[in-house]
Formats: structure tokens, sequence, C-alpha cells
């Protein structure tokens, strides 16, 4: 396995105060359930927000975990992205501050579980999230979707608004069962709803050494080629610690494994959207 030297990338690029925002929008999808979909949208939009780039992170699940991850309480939360789709409700009026710099987020609650019913008969329903997003999507360098562990109407929207797609896959003996209906979902999607998604890249998760991680990792590299993120994300406790404390992990413990990794991951998608301009880590995507 091509282990990259931890910690080898100790200057990430900067963002420079005149730089104009780079408005990308990526969602996190997977309709497989706990493969690190929350982690990988939680640390990187923690990570490219303390690069300097403006960044919002959406919680597009009714489980609310991303917006626990962030110390935030659900029940106490007045507008929510269910509003926005359901209602269409000024997308400003939802988004929270956190105590990070260029960082905020669009929570969710239990609420958006009813979204996918109450949507059936709503015009252009596909279309909720993008319609939303399109009114604030100018004042972000990254918007990232945190999507729900399905592959219904409320990922159908994820899909739908984004540009790029990042599929966080866990090392697991299952791994890649249903891989191939979700690329399917994108494709069908790309030829109705939104021509310009692309699956942006494919990510290990919950690495730890084992002959099934090697057979998985080049199952992984057979089938995604480039697209496969060099950076794997190891199996680490502190992830999980830095959720149930309500933090990212930089804010948790920046010098965990877990946390290099997610680094490591968070430039490689920035420097895949800056040209390699002006940074060279030999990664290849
Ligand atoms: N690399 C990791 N090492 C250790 N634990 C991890 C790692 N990544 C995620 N976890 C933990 O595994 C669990 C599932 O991760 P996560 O919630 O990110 O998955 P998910 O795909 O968003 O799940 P769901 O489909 O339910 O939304 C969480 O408890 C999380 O803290
Ligand atoms: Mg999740």
């Amino acid at each position: 396995m091509n282990k990259k030297e931890e910690n080898k990338i100790e200057n990430p690029l900067l963002k420079k105060e005149n730089d104009p925002y780079l408005n990308k929008i990526i969602a996190i999808a997977s309709q497989k359930g706990g493969v690190g979909k929350t982690t990988t949208a939680v640390n990187l939009t923690a990570f490219l927000s303390s690069f300097g780039y403006k960044t919002i992170l959406i919680d597009f699940d009714p489980q609310s975990n991303a917006t626990s991850a962030f110390s935030l309480i659900p029940e106490e939360i007045n507008t929510t992205v269910y509003s926005l789709i359901i209602y269409n409700e000024d997308p400003n009026k939802a988004i929270l501050e956190t105590i990070y710099p260029n960082l905020k987020i669009i929570p969710s609650t239990r609420q958006l579980a009813g979204a996918e019913v109450e949507m059936v008969t709503v015009f252009k329903r596909e279309f909720r999230l993008k319609d939303a997003i399109q009114r604030i999507e100018e004042q972000y360098d990254f918007i990232i979707i945190d999507c729900p562990p399905s592959l219904g109407l409320l990922t159908i929207n994820a899909l739908a608004a984004c540009k790029d797609v990042i599929i966080p896959i866990q090392n697991s003996y299952f791994s890649l069962e249903g891989v191939a209906q979700l690329l399917n979902t994108i494709d069908l999607v790309k030829m109705s709803l939104n021509s310009k998604l692309e699956v942006k890249g494919v990510l290990f998760t919950m690495y730890s050494r084992s002959r099934l991680a090697e057979g998985i990792y080049n199952d992984l590299k057979n089938n995604f080629g480039n697209k496969l993120y060099n950076t794997i994300i190891p199996k680490n406790v502190r992830l999980d610690e830095a959720s149930s404390h309500g933090k990212p992990v930089l804010y948790y413990d920046k010098n965990c494994k877990g946390s290099i990794a997610y680094k490591e991951f968070s430039m490689e998608v920035l420097n895949s959207y800056l040209d390699n301009k002006n940074f060279d880590s030999g990664l290849t995507i």
C-alpha cells in the first residue's frame, strides 16, 4: 500500500485575501449507513475553513449527526434545511455561525424525515435544495452537503444541487456492495437533472491494516483508478470521540492520526480545485 508520509504537507495553500470565491458544491454521499459520510463532511468543512476558505456545511440528514458534531442542539433550532426545501424559506435565515472562523452550518432536525413524503406533490421537487443553494452559493468557496444513507428524494436533491460527489467507502467485507447502485443513480441524475454532476473522488475510510483491507484497497484502485484519493483515513477512535464532544477533530486533537489524515485529504480536495497551480504534493487526482 502506498502510504504517504504523515505530516509531509506542512503548509496548506492558505487562501489569500483577494482571491475570488471558488463556489464549489460537494455532496458526500452513499446509501450505505455508517461509512463515514458525516465524519468526512464535518472534517473536510473544518479543514477547508481553517485554510481560509469560506465554507458552509449543509446537514441534509434527518439524523442531524453533522448538526450535533458542532455542538448544536437540534431541538433548539428554529429554521433548518427543512424550511428551505418545504417552505422555500430564505436560506440566509437558516445559516448558523459556529465558533470557528469561516465555518457556518445549515442545520437539520428529525423534522427532515417527513420531507421526502411532503415533497411528493411539490413542484420541481428534485430541485428544492438547488434553488436554496443558488441564493447563497456566490458567498462561499465551498458548500458541503452531508447526505442521508439512502437514495431517496433527499439524496436526489443533493445530487441535483451539487457539481461533485465524494463517496466514502468503508473498510469492511461488504464495502463495495451497493456502490454500483449509487453510481447508477448518479448517472441517472446526470442524464436527467444535472448534466454537470461528477464523481469527484472515492475515499477509503476506517482503514486498519489487514489482508482484507489490502484486498479492498486493490479493488478500489482497480475500480476507480485515479479517482481514489491517495489519502486513506485510518480507523482512529479520536474521530469518534471528537464528534461525541461536538467538535471537528482539528479542534479536539489536531495531532491524532485521524486529524492528520483528514487534513491531507482536505488538501488533496482543495488542490484538485486549484489546478495544482502553486502546490505540488505529488498527488495525482
Ligand atoms: N476513521 C474512523 N475511525 C473511527 N471511527 C470512525 C471513523 N469514521 C467514522 N467513525 C465513526 O463511525 C460511526 C459512523 O460514522 P459516520 O457517522 O461518519 O458515518 P455516516 O456514513 O455518516 O453514517 P450514516 O449513514 O448513519 O449517516 C460514527 O460513530 C463515527 O464517529
Ligand atoms: Mg451521517
